[in-house]
């Protein structure tokens, strides 16, 4: 048996190493540079989390400035690591906008943390590329494992464990598992024929106007085309009208066309509207249609139960995706994307060359995640969720997702006892959307005022097209001074 403790593997992999290729020409990092330059690598990352709070969270880079300074050429000659990272403080970091700042409340958040950076550290160590169990077989049942364990930490349901008919797989970015899913409906709705002979035209897709736009591109790649993508409206909460689509439908069909796909939105991007997810599943349920679920930032609330009621309805959806990479302080890239059907997924995406056929395979006994996505290759991303899950635990996430929740409404309520302002949708979750009464141009220079300052970064939506100021209060370290502070000063500059 070959000995796997990390003391074997460092004399085997690294002293021998070293000292057979000592005497070949080489311009690699040894080992102990790697260690060297890692190390100092480390501790300019602590330091820059120590120090994150003093830059404006808005980069100020002007358009060229970085690359004005960059020599026009690659270097002929090999350069000191330290010089490199001399740069990184000198040229880099003014063209960042700190997206890991606690004072960041733009878009939705795209969180960082130390536990998920080790992960992908040693991902990046690794270096495998998991597009088979065969290629690495611990890639794929890490992976298939820890988002096993979710199913329940969501609330989530059986169908979607990999010991059921379904399972989950780790995808790059909520806007492919979209894509993925569409697919999917595309093909079960057409016997898998759309995949043989192309798309005919007649093929037709549903939305709210307010899903967000990744599906709009969903719609072009899957051959469907943006015009066969219904926008259906929505209510005075941003909720998809379930009445609205279900006459769409039949529309749709009287005029010959075949509906295949349903898109419901858990948190859109806009303003954090829940769609409601029951009803629209009995409406595909009635029609055979598939039943997307994208919950990309909100599906995180769920790890706590008096949240879970985000994912009523989840339970007869064909599939159902979330980013961990927003608000579960997992790095980017990382959503989770589950099927209730593995085998129409797979049958969708499946193509079998010659060079990628092996025993694991053929045995069936293993799942091979290039059929569950569009690239071949896959990176070990389950590590970095797996660090996350277990340096927080679930208490650990759930304490700060409530905390991120409670600030958020804590916001609300300023707004609303301010009465220059107002909140211009519900606050389920940790989204405030808010304006001030006075018009659009008095919120666009409120915005821009306090976003130059570099104090603190939001933007903004249109709500019933009226421009909307929003704040996102989900960044890893976000506590509620920070969004007191932040209060404070668009009060300030309000009243400027
Ligand atoms: C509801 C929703 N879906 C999809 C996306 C796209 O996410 P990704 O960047 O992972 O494709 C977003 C991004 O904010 C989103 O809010």
């Amino acid at each position: 048996m070959f000995d796997y403790s990390f003391k074997h593997l460092f004399n085997y992999s690294f002293k021998q190493r070293t000292t057979a290729v000592a005497d070949e020409k080489s311009f690699h990092m040894t080992p102990d540079e790697f260690r060297r330059h890692g190390h100092a690598v480390i501790d300019w990352i602590a330091d820059y989390y120590s120090k994150i709070e003093s830059f404006p969270v808005l980069s100020q880079s002007k358009p060229g400035q970085l690359r004005s300074q960059l020599p026009p050429a690659a270097p002929e000659q090999s350069e000191p690591f330290d010089a490199i990272l001399r740069d990184i403080e000198n040229l880099i970091l003014p063209g960042i906008t700190h997206w890991q700042s606690p004072n960041f409340f733009a878009y939705f958040p795209c969180n960082a943390s130390g536990p998920a950076i080790l992960g992908d550290l040693l991902s990046s160590g690794f270096g495998i590329q998991g597009m088979l169990w065969a290629t690495s077989p611990a890639a794929t049942e890490l992976e298939t494992h820890v988002l096993d364990w979710l199913v329940p930490m969501l609330g989530l349901p059986e169908k979607f464990l990999s010991t059921s008919t379904g399972g989950g797989v780790i995808q790059d970015t909520a806007s492919s598992a979209s894509l993925c899913a569409l697919l999917a409906g595309r093909e079960r709705a057409t016997h898998y024929a759309t995949n043989a002979r192309g798309c005919t035209g007649n093929l037709v897709a549903y939305c709210s106007t307010q899903t967000h736009s990744s599906v709009e591109k969903a719609a072009k790649i899957a051959g469907l085309g943006a015009e066969n993508l219904r926008g259906i409206a929505v209510d005075e909460k941003f909720a998809i009208r379930p009445g609205a689509l279900a006459q769409q439908i039949a529309e749709d069909k009287s005029a010959g066309r075949i509906p295949c796909f349903v898109c419901a939105t858990v948190g859109t991007t806009s303003s954090n509207a829940i769609d409601p997810v029951p009803e629209i599943a009995r409406i595909c349920r009635e029609h055979n249609l598939w039943l997307h679920v994208d919950a990309a930032m909100s599906g995180t609330a769920a790890l706590c139960p008096e949240f879970r009621y985000i994912h009523a309805g989840v339970e007869h959806a064909d599939s159902y995706c979330f980013n961990p990479h927003k608000w579960m302080f997992t790095n980017f890239d990382c959503d989770v994307f589950y099927v209730a059907d593995r085998k129409a997924l797979i049958q969708t995406l499946s193509v079998l060359p010659e060079y990628l056929r092996n025993q694991a395979t053929e045995s069936g006994a293993v799942i091979d995640y290039r059929d569950w996505h569009i690239p071949l290759g896959r990176r070990f991303r389950a590590l970095k969720l797996w660090f996350v899950i277990r340096h927080y635990g679930v208490e650990g996430l759930q304490h700060h997702i409530r905390e991120h929740v409670a600030s958020a409404r804590q916001f609300a309520e300023w707004v609303k006892e301010d009465d220059r302002f107002e909140l211009a949708a519900p606050v389920p979750l940790n989204l405030v959307c808010f304006r001030l009464k006075a018009g659009d141009a008095a919120n666009q220079s409120l915005m821009e005022r306090f976003n130059r300052s570099g104090d603190l970064y939001l933007t903004h939506t249109k709500l019933n097209d009226r421009f909307t100021l929003r704040l996102s209060v989900g960044q890893t370290n976000t506590k509620h001074r920070h969004v007191e502070r932040a209060w404070k000063r668009i009060q300030e500059e309000a009243g400027r």
